[in-house]
């Protein structure tokens, strides 16, 4: 059991990086989105002029990716989009990633959102989530933020180009987007983020005992992690105690 890892998968703008991050930041636990692995692995691709399809030169740039790779700000471009599909699709790529999404989440726990992370990076987590919503909803809410980053598109477009990503990821032969057996499904097309938070938060502490504010280990590592040495672990187990009232 992967004691403190909590995996988070489900279709793209669905609101599981929204959901992540917030329940990351509640826990103390590290975040990873790990759809930026597949996107930094397709920038480089496309800066070096090759195609994103081509496993010998994917699973390359794979191998070499670095940390401060995921920290570019050109990784959310309609291109990078169709890319890190493409990426994504090949076997080799998604080895050279595991071993880096296993070791971020085995160090101190953490929560990652992705496609495969309750099914194969993380069979043995604490707690796996699939978010999900109708593609009506979720073409919709990534079409208002595109607008709010005053791209002009229509409605329609983005729907097509979700139900394609919605089919590339659910028929792809490798890690296929399915929800894990054991997965909390949470269906987020009537929610909105504190909403879909919110009954996260009240499943997590019904079903895991790590995440009950009275569990023993808990407390113990609120009092020993309260005021110590840096980290994101430390750190936010201090804010988590102190946000329920026990530190
Ligand atoms: O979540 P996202 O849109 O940033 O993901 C980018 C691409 O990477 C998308 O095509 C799905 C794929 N992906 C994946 O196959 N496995 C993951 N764990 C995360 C993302």
């Amino acid at each position: 059991m992967s004691a403190r890892v909590i995996a988070i998968d489900g279709p793209a703008a669905a609101g599981k990086g929204t959901l992540a991050r917030r329940l990351a930041a509640h826990l103390g636990l590290p975040y990873l989105d790990t759809g930026l692995l597949y996107r930094a692995v397709a920038r480089h691709l496309l800066d070096a002029g090759h195609l994103p399809s081509d496993p010998r030169e994917a699973v390359a740039a794979a191998i070499r990716l670095q940390p401060t790779d995921l920290e570019r700000t050109d990784l959310r471009t309609p291109e990078v989009d169709r890319a890190a599909a493409a990426v994504a699709a090949i076997p080799g790529v998604r080895a050279a990633l595991l071993e880096f999404q296993r070791g971020f989440g085995s160090a101190h726990g953490a929560v990652l959102d992705g496609r495969d992370i309750g099914t194969i990076i993380f069979p043995e987590a604490a707690a796996k989530f699939f978010v999900t919503a109708s593609v009506e909803a979720r073409a919709e809410r990534r079409w208002k933020e595109l607008q709010q980053k005053g791209v002009a598109t229509d409605l329609q477009s983005v729907l097509d180009d979700m139900k394609a990503r919605d089919a590339a990821d659910e028929s792809r032969a490798a890690a296929p987007l399915v929800p894990a057996n054991d997965a909390i499904i949470l269906d987020t097309t009537h929610m909105d983020a504190g909403q879909a938070f919110a009954a996260a938060l009240h499943a997590l502490e019904k079903t895991v005992l790590f995440f009950r504010k009275e569990h023993p280990l808990r407390r113990q590592e609120c009092e020993r992690t309260r005021g110590t040495a840096p980290g994101p672990s430390s750190q936010g187990f201090t804010a988590s105690c102190r946000h329920r009232g026990t530190g």
